[in-house]
């Protein structure tokens, strides 16, 4: 794959300008430099090997040469004026009310539905393309039979107190390589050609995740885009425990989720509670140009 032939390959979708690199450190960092630069509006960054992919908490993200999907997307939250004629993420019918478009000031809020939309993107893509049924461990995991096999990361950028964009990361395991060691899982994994029993094109999957995330973003803040996340939602009914950073995990029964994407627990006592991604932390871009902070979700 090249850079000419991906843009061949995705010429119907109307995404930004697309960079392919054979090998990168990470997908979002390339991304989140090239929105410093002044990338619009769904640029896209596609990784045939990472070497240092991160997924949430720090985590490393295994994204071996040939085996699975590592790509990121720049998301304005408004229309720089250069992209293509396309729904910025503010602007998506169904909008969100007036008094929350400035989202800089609710990222906690802001970040777990564009997490939503790159987990929903790769469940319609395996469903639709692949005949697949495959759930969202909330809130960034995707799942078949119980098994993890994509994640998602999104990270704001920030000029000052200006939200400047959002990267959106996602990886999907296809071939073995892709699978991490057992031992350094927090969730048992999987690959889309180990649930299927046979060689799967990635950049036909690429595709069909592309063309379903640009769907579901045209209706970002819509009541079927709320369904389609709840009804995709994983371990409904059954009790988990829910690690929070700094805490001693909690014991629940899913509930699932409220208006806001939060997750919905019944505890042992009874109380119904109600969880946020967590808190969201701020650490600077290396050498930035101006004072941007690449916001880390939690
Ligand atoms: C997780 O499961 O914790 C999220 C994993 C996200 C991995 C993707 S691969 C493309 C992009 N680049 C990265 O470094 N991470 C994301």
């Amino acid at each position: 794959m090249d850079t000419a032939a991906l843009q061949g390959l995705l010429k119907d979708l109307p995404l930004g300008p697309l960079r392919f690199y054979d090998r990168l450190g990470s997908t979002n960092d390339e991304a989140a430099r090239w929105a410093e630069a002044g990338a619009p509006d769904l640029s896209l960054v596609v990784a045939d090997e990472q070497t240092a992919g991160r997924g949430r908490l720090r985590r490393r993200w295994y994204t071996p040469p040939g085996s699975a999907l590592a790509f990121s997307l720049v998301l304005r939250p408004e229309s720089s004026g250069s992209g293509p004629e396309v729904q910025p993420i503010l602007r998506a019918p169904g909008s969100f009310p007036e008094e929350e478009k400035d989202l800089s000031k609710l990222p906690s809020k802001f970040l777990p539905r564009l997490t939503a939309l790159g987990a929903l993107a790769v469940c319609t893509a395996l469903r639709e393309s692949y005949r697949l049924s495959p759930q969202i461990k909330w809130p960034n995991d995707v799942l078949v039979g119980r098994q993890k096999l994509a994640g998602v990361l999104a990270e704001a950028t920030w000029g000052g107190e200006r939200l400047d964009a959002v990267i959106l990361g996602i990886g999907v395991n296809v071939a073995p390589p892709s699978v991490p060691p057992e031992a350094e899982v927090a969730t048992p994994a999987t690959f889309v050609e180990a649930v299927l029993g046979r060689p799967v094109d990635r950049w036909n999957l690429l595709r069909s995740t592309l063309a379903a995330l640009l769907s579901w973003r045209s209706r970002l803040a819509s009541p079927e885009f709320w369904q389609a996340w709840e009804d995709s939602l994983a371990f409904r009914g059954e009790t988990v425990y829910l690690q929070v950073e700094g805490q001693a995990p909690l014991e629940g029964q899913v509930l699932g989720l409220d208006q806001e994407g939060a997750l919905r627990l019944r505890l042992p006592t009874g109380e119904v509670t109600t969880l946020q991604i967590g808190e969201v932390r701020l650490r600077p871009v290396d050498s930035p140009p101006r004072s941007t902070k690449l916001d880390r979700e939690r």
